[in-house]
């Protein structure tokens, strides 16, 4: 595109500040932080020559502001929507959840990778209208890691996404705080995602060619936006700085990397810490995926360096003049990540990624299992239980597959004949099984399970039991049938 590069700076979304104390059922006699997040339209400024783009937000804000919260301190948040009573993206009613005489705007907030009980976990059925809210608890008893909230409305979270329903929310423990990594204003949330915006500086949403069934099976940009900017630039200091990413594309991965040979420092994924920091050139992230990684600027003082999708710049990093302060060694190990023992699994269930096809043969719907969102429930894991989950991939894509309320281990993935298993579903493997790559090794939310192959994961099944759900990450894909309930059953 023509638009001119790295003239806007890097919005910084605001940590939220809590409106006051309450107290919560949940949690007899105690005063909780309570914050009010609304969801509100706004117009925003994409890129210095572009007109003013109309969006959705929390507070009135993509991303919205950045909840900050420490592990064991549960907070409150009422999800206000306020948001106007129809919607600018192409609503698709012949989607399940999203039938004709549904309102057209419904929302409910998930926060992406917390533990949360699942009468605060957005259950995409709890949506709600405008004019109304939901007041949801968080525990926060989990370890610092880089979480994020958005919404997810049964059969329209790609679209309310897609006007800018997300935000960062990050947990910090004191484990974290001891190895003195580089904080406050040192430290910085970078939304990722792209947008196809048009040249009067709407948003755009893909439809397809029939006008009553408009859902596409995928949404990808022409504009990368990091914090919501078009190619902006970010004044720097020339020292470390940590930088979590965050994919929050519907559809669309990143493959980054550091202009002048420069290597990222990754010291977490999705859900913690990693066991030590790896050095990487390249991160790819497939959408909700998170990295946090750290930067050393101090070697280009006076000078620029670009954080890189493919070989295009995104973001500029401009260093300040040198300081001549030194920037202290890296701790040479972070934190423990026990490994799961996935023969210790009392339940290991092989589920396929499956797509049905329409008539004329074209892929259409992509299922969980071959099952639909109002299937009965069969996922049943009991509380405390550690099971493996192997995603069975016939399909071309490599689907980004999230489970609702645990952390896992990627315990390996491994080629599969083809043929057999759509002629036979019979599984046969076709090669040894691959452990995951060092930086796969620390505990996750999200998998990205590549298309041949089988991708194993262990968890064990922590917190209140409930229903939660378990989907593809493809925003497109979760709304249309990609998405399924699962239930914690208690020990
Ligand atoms: Cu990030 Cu069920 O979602
Ligand atoms: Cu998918």
């Amino acid at each position: 595109t023509s638009l001119a590069r790295f003239v806007d700076p890097l919005p910084i979304p605001p940590v939220m500040r809590a409106a006051g104390q309450r107290a919560h059922p949940r949690y007899p006699g105690r005063q909780l932080p309570y914050y009010r997040v609304e969801m509100r339209a706004f117009k925003a400024r994409l890129h210095r020559d572009l007109p003013p783009t109309s969006m959705w937000g929390y507070e009135g804000a993509f991303p919205g502001p950045t909840i900050d919260v420490k592990r064991d301190e549960p907070v409150l948040v009422e999800w206000i929507n306020a948001l106007p009573e129809r919607h600018f993206l192409p609503i698709d009613h012949t989607i399940h959840g999203a039938e004709k005489g549904k309102p057209d705007v419904r929302t409910v907030t998930h926060v992406h990778g917390a533990r949360v009980p699942a009468d605060a976990d957005g259950f995409p059925e709890d949506w709600y209208t405008p004019g109304r809210s939901a007041l949801y608890h968080y525990p926060n008893g989990q370890d610092a890691a880089t979480l994020w909230y958005h919404d997810h409305a049964m059969g329209i979270t790609r679209l309310n996404v897609y006007a800018g329903l997300a935000g960062a929310y990050i947990v910090r423990d004191s484990e974290e705080q001891a190895l003195q990594l580089p904080s406050g204003g040192y430290d910085i949330p970078l939304m990722l995602c792209d947008r196809l915006v048009a040249q009067d500086g709407s948003l755009y949403y893909p439809v397809s060619d029939d006008p009553s069934a408009p859902w596409v099976m995928q949404c990808n940009g022409n504009l990368p936006l990091c914090n919501g900017k078009i190619f902006p630039y970010l004044q720097v200091e020339p020292r470390r700085y940590r930088l979590r990413l965050i994919n929050v594309a519907n559809t669309s991965f990143f493959d980054l990397s550091l202009s002048h040979d420069q290597a990222f420092q990754q010291v977490a994924s999705d859900q913690s810490l990693l066991a030590k920091p790896l050095e990487r050139a390249r991160i790819e992230l497939y959408p909700a995926e998170r990295a946090d990684v750290l930067i050393d600027f101090s070697a280009w003082a006076g000078k620029t360096i670009q954080l890189r999708h493919q070989s295009q710049g995104i973001l500029e990093f401009r260093v300040g003049a040198s300081t001549g302060s030194k920037v202290p060694a890296l701790p040479a190990t972070l934190r423990d990540v026990p490994r799961i023992d996935s023969a210790s699994a009392t339940q290991h269930r092989v589920m396929a990624l499956t797509e049905v096809d329409d008539a004329n043969g074209n892929a259409m719907t992509m299922l969980l299992d071959g099952r639909r969102w109002s299937d009965p429930i069969s996922e049943k894991p009991r509380q405390h239980s550690i099971e493996t989950w192997s995603f069975v991939n016939p399909t071309g894509d490599a689907h980004p597959i999230h489970l609702h309320l645990v952390r896992f281990q990627i315990v390996d993935r491994r080629p599969f004949d083809l043929f057999a298993w759509n002629a036979r579903r019979e599984l046969k493997f076709t090669g040894p099984a691959l452990p995951p790559e060092p930086h796969e090794c620390g505990w996750k939310d999200t998998v990205r399970t590549d298309p041949g192959m089988v991708t194993r994961i262990a968890m064990r099944f922590e917190g209140e039991p409930g229903r939660y759900v378990w989907h593809c990450h493809f925003l497109e894909h979760e709304d249309n049938e990609m998405m399924r309930p699962y239930e914690l059953l208690p020990a």
